[in-house]
């Protein structure tokens, strides 16, 4: 008889969760559980139990694929894809999770009282929500939180990811736009069709996105040409700059589960740079300059971005690096107008196509002095794409498809709604060229692990 591929897998997977056990337990970090009181993350878990973690994702992964067959494993993935996505995006936007009290219950009446929805509606979402381990129902009228819509109910930077995410990506990446070219339905196949379908390369245009057909064409009828402008503009009278600021707290989020403060520290030698001038181009509401600041009191900061993150910054500056942290409206397109030391952009290029990257670049160029320095901080989603090809990297261990498949989740995000993509860190090369041959890039550091690269470039002049 043929080996079986399930028992092998399960064999594998059963090591693997011993190993990923094991080391939780050497390290004294408690276990996560499907219980209110379990930790939120996996947070203090080392390089190698990451590696671990993943490689066991992807057995788990192959294992549902292998169970279910490869037709139904497919059905299966496309009945429960969009409900289940639609499903967490509307627990989300009426706030379910604060229905719920975190130590007890509440009842489907009590919830649908609390997010103002119809009964009937409120018990067929939370029955959904049950079978994603979202709430867990412990009688027929009554729901407790799980840890999953626990951790929800607790950090408001986990409910700006859902939202930000679901909200910009999902209607554009895979909506249905009424009768437009049909039989390519989906926004993001009929952007494709309509723009780069017969080219050699995707458009680079980003009034030429799923994003921008769907909200110029979309059943919303609205002429949001980016999700910027999106984010800046949706919202009647006080209440637009709301989506503004829900991405500055996810952001904010992004940071912690990143680790990025480390990264953002480690970038440059800050305590060299003494009484030096930084603008971070596209900062958000400051929160890479308060730290800066606050670690290095020669420095002076000035965030740059769009009008509605200003009440936003000026709600959230914290006293003790009021003089030395301000704020400038600036679109970062058009001519710098802040002359400076050091330029930081921090997940600022990743969402631009080569053309673009080449602007914001060049739009810095008629202000810089020699030995002014440009400091990029970008999420890689290609690590191990194009990066070396010697024999020994040759020989290196493919990454597990989950971390894989984060870049490429990011990689199809940035298509769709910017026509810009995830890069290798070496493309920050030529992309620095295209701006102009004055740049030199004295130092281009990437690490696979941690998803960032830092580059580093001096203005000759
Ligand atoms: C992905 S976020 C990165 C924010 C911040 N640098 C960080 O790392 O947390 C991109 C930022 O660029 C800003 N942005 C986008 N287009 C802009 C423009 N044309 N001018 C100025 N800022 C812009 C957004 O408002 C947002 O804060």
């Amino acid at each position: 008889m043929a080996e079986s591929q399930l028992r092998a897998l399960a064999a594998e997977i059963t090591k693997l969760a011993d190993s990923f056990a094991t080391s939780l337990q050497e390290k004294g970090l408690p276990e996560a559980s499907f219980s209110v009181d379990s930790p939120i993350s996996h947070k203090g878990i080392t390089a190698e139990m990451f590696m671990t973690r993943q490689t066991l994702s992807d057995k788990l992964t192959d294992m549902w694929y292998l169970v279910q067959g490869p037709s139904e494993s497919i059905y299966n993935y496309v009945h429960n894809v969009i409900p289940d996505a639609a499903c967490l995006n509307v627990l989300n936007h009426f706030n379910f999770w604060e229905a719920v009290p975190l130590e007890g219950s509440a009842s489907y009446s009590e919830i649908a009282e609390h997010v103002s929805l119809p009964l009937d509606v409120v018990t067929r979402l939370v029955q959904h929500a049950t079978t994603l381990r979202l709430f867990e129902e412990i009688s027929s009228s009554q729901v407790k939180h799980t840890s999953r819509s626990a951790a929800l109910a607790q950090q408001a930077g986990l409910q700006a990811l859902v939202s930000s995410v679901l909200d910009i990506t999902g209607a554009p990446m895979v909506s249905t736009l009424d009768s437009f070219m049909a039989p390519f339905d989906m926004a993001m196949s009929s952007a494709l069709e309509k723009y780069s379908k017969g080219k050699p390369e995707l458009t680079q245009d980003m009034s030429e996105t799923a994003f921008a057909l769907f909200h110029s064409t979309g059943p919303l009828g609205k002429k949001h040409t980016n999700s910027w402008e999106y984010l800046e503009n949706d919202g009647e009278g006080d209440r637009r700059g709301w989506r503004q600021a829900k991405f500055v707290e996810f952001m904010k989020y992004l940071k912690d589960i990143f680790h990025l403060e480390g990264i953002v520290l480690d970038s440059y030698d800050w305590q060299a740079a003494g009484k030096s001038t930084v603008v971070d181009v596209g900062g958000s509401a400051g929160h890479d300059a308060i730290l800066l600041a606050r670690k290095y009191p020669d420095l002076k900061l000035i965030v740059q971005d769009m009008p509605m993150v200003k009440p936003v910054f000026e709600a959230e500056l914290p006293d003790d690096v009021r003089d030395r942290v301000s704020f400038v409206e600036h679109d970062l397109y058009q001519p710098q107008p802040t002359q400076a030391d050091i330029y930081i952009f921090k997940l600022i290029l990743h969402d631009n196509s080569e053309s673009e990257c080449a602007k914001i670049l060049k739009a810095l160029t008629p202000g810089l002095r020699p030995g002014n320095r440009v400091i990029v901080i970008e999420y890689i989603g290609k690590v191990d794409e194009g990066e070396s090809e010697s024999e020994s990297d040759a020989k290196k261990e493919p990454l597990p498809l989950s971390i894989r498949q984060m870049g490429t989740a990011t990689d199809l995000r940035m298509m769709a709604i910017f026509n810009a993509k995830e890069r290798p860190a070496e493309a920050y090369r030529s992309i620095f060229k295209a701006a102009d041959e004055r740049f030199d890039i004295v130092s281009l550091k990437a690490d696979p692990l941690t998803f960032f690269a830092v580059i580093e470039a001096v203005w000759r002049g």
